[in-house]
Parts: structure tokens; C-alpha cells; sequence
């Protein structure tokens, strides 16, 4: 007899008592090489000394500074570390506990600007789990069957599919239904933001094109209607840079960022333009816990570590083994379809979703290295280990994999 909820789904079974950099700990001292990093949240790894000694000398001094009552010593200190490492124009930021909350400011805040209603977002996508992200969400119907009504005002556009040859033909396909959109569904007059994830995350780990995100930039230019960028997954440091905008050289109105931010603590941020900003009618959002003095002490020490010369070299020195090595098992084993994405972001997608399944579970029983999927079928096993993996370790988990391609070959 549990009396923990039915409602959370399990990709593994473990009781697990520790973690320390990749790996984690069961009850029963089994040890696990654990690629799945909270959902991409243990960016440091587990446990990394350095966000831990924060997180112990802040609780010491506050546990809790409610951010409409005092301005606590560290949100400054957080803010202006944040100016120096998201895009050129973010300079002004607002703290929340998680990403759905984050996602949900910033659309607040893009409604308050414009003074408008809509929203557009993309087919594949996942902005989290509150009735606006689930809104927002189509990366899988399980997030929002059995919760309507949800909120009206967001309309869907295409995400270029990276499995067909004609990239370009795609592309040019996605932004004439987009411009379709705008004529038929939520007029540029009522389209308050565009919110994209540079790389879908939850959708399967693809890549937006270039020209994909220009195009949609552009028209967001033209129309007068504010860029979003949801970074929540892709954003410090997992695609290899601090931001995955930072590849494109793009600028958005509104960067939402979490996960990794503070290497598991529960922490979310949106960043904007003061300009924009100062258009944000004080006292019109908030939150109790946004800002949490522990959660700044280890977004700060986490922004310490991975500012140390070497860390994103590794990150995309890592990305690139764990590529060529993936790429190499895919000339042998005609299941596995395509390997892409940045830095430590990296999609296995396989021809049948079965397989996949097969695969992430065999390497859990069989090579103590836990895996997840993504995408709307599930057929594509996500590769998004703690950045602060190392060669050996990036070695030991395709070794488990391989074994896990031929042990499920039929
Ligand atoms: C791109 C993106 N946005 C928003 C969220 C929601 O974040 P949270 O689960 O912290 O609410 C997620 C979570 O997976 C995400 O990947």
C-alpha cells in the first residue's frame, strides 16, 4: 500500500537514496549511471560540492525572504550575473519556482505589452503542465486529454520535421502555414507572442533550421509581435552554449529559462528587455516562493561552475564523442534512424517506437544506465546526461547501448 499519487509516471522502479555527478545510488547500494539528470535538470550533476555548500551557508542565513516584502542580498547579485550571460538585450529578470510558472510570466507579460489576446506556438511542443502550458502543449495528447476546457487564444503553427530530405521544401512549407495562420486564425493585431523552443524538447529533440527561426523572427519584427524563447530545456549550457539562441545569434523579446539554472534546485526565471519590463504593472504578478534566497544561492553557484574555463568545452567535446559514437552504431543497426541535436541534447530516433522502449529498457536492467524518450510516438531515445560527463562515462553508456541495439535486433 503506497500513499503516493497514481498520477506520476515511473521510467524506472528504483528507490534511490544519493546521487554524485552521473550517478545515482539505490536503497540497496546498486549504482546507476543516470542519463535522464532530473529531466535535464542536474546540470552540475548530482550533488556538485559547490552548489551544495551554497545551498548549506544560504539556509543558514534565510530560508525564505519573500521577494514583495524584502529585496534579499542575493537577487541583484543573481540578475546582473544572468544580464552578463543571456542574450545582449536581456537585461531584466523575474523569478519563478518552475518552468510552466515561467512560461506562464512570460506570456502574462507579452499580454500586458501588446494588448493582445493570442498566443502561437508549435506542433511537437511542450511549455509545461498548468491549463495555459498544457494549452500550449501538443508534444502528446496524454498532457492534455480529460482537462478541457483549456484556455483559448493559442494557435498552433508547423515544426520543420527533420526526417524528410527536402529541408528547404520543409521549411518554406512551415512559414506559409505560419503566414496562413496569421490571415485565417489570430490576426498580428491579437498575436501577442510567438513562443518557441529552439530545439523542441519533449517533441523529440529536433532542431529548429536556421531559416526556420529567422523566418519566424522576421515576421515577429514585421507584425510587432514579441519572440519568446522557451529555454527552459535548452538553455544553460545543454546545447554547448548558454543559450540555444546563441547558435543562431538571435536576440528574443523574452528568454524563459529553468532545469538546469540551479542544478535541480526547484528555480525558474524569465528575462526581458527593461523596456518591456517597465510596461509590467507593478503588483500584477507574483508569486510567494519566486526568487527563494537557496534557489539564487544555487542558480549563483551553478553559473559559478559553469563559468570555469573547460566546462562548455567539455559539454561540446562531449557531445561530439557521444555523436560520432551514436552515428558509428547507426551504420550498423538499420532500426536506429537518425542521431542529431547539440552539444549534450542529442535524439536517437529509431524507425519503431517498440524498439525504443526495448532499448531504454534493456539498458536499464541489463547496463545500469537510465534513459528516457521523447517525442510524440516515443520512438526517440534522448540522450541528456549532467554536463559535467566525462569521456569514460560517455563510453561506458554507448557500450550499454550497443548491447541493448543487438540484444533487442530482431
Ligand atoms: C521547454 C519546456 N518548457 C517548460 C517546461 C515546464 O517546466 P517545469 O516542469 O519546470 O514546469 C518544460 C519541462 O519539461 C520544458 O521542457
Amino acid at each position: 500500500m503506497t500513499h503516493l499519487s497514481n498520477v506520476w509516471f515511473k521510467v524506472t522502479d528504483l528507490k534511490v537514496v544519493s546521487g554524485s555527478g552521473c550517478r545515482v545510488r539505490t536503497v540497496d547500494g546498486r549504482d546507476y549511471l543516470d542519463f535522464s539528470s532530473g529531466l535535464a535538470t542536474t546540470s552540475t550533476g548530482h550533488a556538485h560540492p559547490r552548489v551544495v555548500s551554497a545551498i548549506q551557508d544560504q539556509a543558514q542565513r534565510f530560508i525564505h525572504a519573500q521577494a514583495n516584502v524584502y529585496t534579499h542580498n542575493l537577487l541583484e547579485p543573481l540578475a546582473a550575473k544572468l544580464t552578463k550571460i543571456t542574450p545582449p538585450s536581456i537585461d531584466r529578470f523575474f523569478f519563478t519556482n518552475s518552468g510552466a510558472e515561467a512560461v506562464e510570466a512570460a506570456v502574462k507579460l507579452a499580454k500586458q505589452v501588446t494588448r493582445r489576446p493570442n498566443v502561437i506556438v508549435f506542433k511537437g511542443s511542450f511549455h509545461g503542465r498548468t491549463h495555459l502550458g498544457m494549452a500550449m502543449t501538443t508534444s502528446k495528447s496524454i498532457y492534455r486529454a480529460g482537462y478541457a476546457p483549456l484556455p483559448s487564444g493559442v494557435a498552433v503553427a508547423p515544426f520543420p520535421n527533420p526526417l524528410v530530405s527536402d529541408h528547404a521544401g520543409e521549411i518554406k512549407e512551415a512559414l506559409k502555414t505560419f503566414d496562413r495562420i496569421l490571415k485565417s486564425q489570430s490576426a498580428p493585431s491579437e498575436t501577442a507572442a510567438v513562443v518557441l523552443e529552439p530545439v523542441l524538447g519533449e517533441g523529440g529533440y529536433v532542431p529548429a533550421p536556421q531559416a526556420f527561426i529567422e523566418g519566424i523572427v522576421n515576421r515577429c519584427r514585421e507584425h510587432g509581435i514579441l519572440f519568446i524563447a522557451d529555454e527552459v530545456q535548452t538553455g544553460f549550457g545543454r546545447t554547448g552554449r548558454w543559450f540555444a539562441l546563441d547558435h543562431y545569434d538571435l536576440d528574443p523579446d523574452i528568454l524563459v529559462m529553468g532545469k538546469g539554472i540551479a542544478s535541480g534546485f526547484p528555480f525558474a526565471a524569465i528575462g526581458t528587455r527593461q523596456e518591456l519590463d517597465e510596461q509590467w504593472p507593478v503588483g500584477s504578478h507574483g508569486g510567494t516562493y519566486g526568487g527563494n534566497p537557496i534557489g539564487c544561492a544555487a542558480a549563483l553557484a551553478t553559473i559559478e561552475v559553469m563559468s570555469e574555463p573547460g566546462f562548455m568545452k567539455n559539454v561540446n567535446a562531449r557531445g561530439v564523442q557521444l555523436r560520432d559514437r551514436l552515428s558509428d552504431l547507426k551504420e550498423h543497426h538499420p532500426g536506429l534512424r537518425q542521431v542529431r541535436g547539440p552539444g549534450l541534447m542529442v535524439a536517437t530516433s529509431f524507425r519503431w517506437v517498440d524498439r525504443a522502449s526495448a532499448v531504454i529498457d534493456h539498458c536499464r536492467d541489463h547496463g545500469n544506465l537510465i534513459l528516457m524518450s521523447a517525442g510524440t510516438n516515443g520512438h526517440v531515445v534522448r540522450w541528456m546526461p549532467p554536463l559535467v560527463v566525462t569521456a569514460e562515462e560517455i563510453d561506458e553508456a554507448v557500450k550499454a547501448f550497443s548491447a541493448a541495439l543487438r540484444a533487442t535486433e530482431t
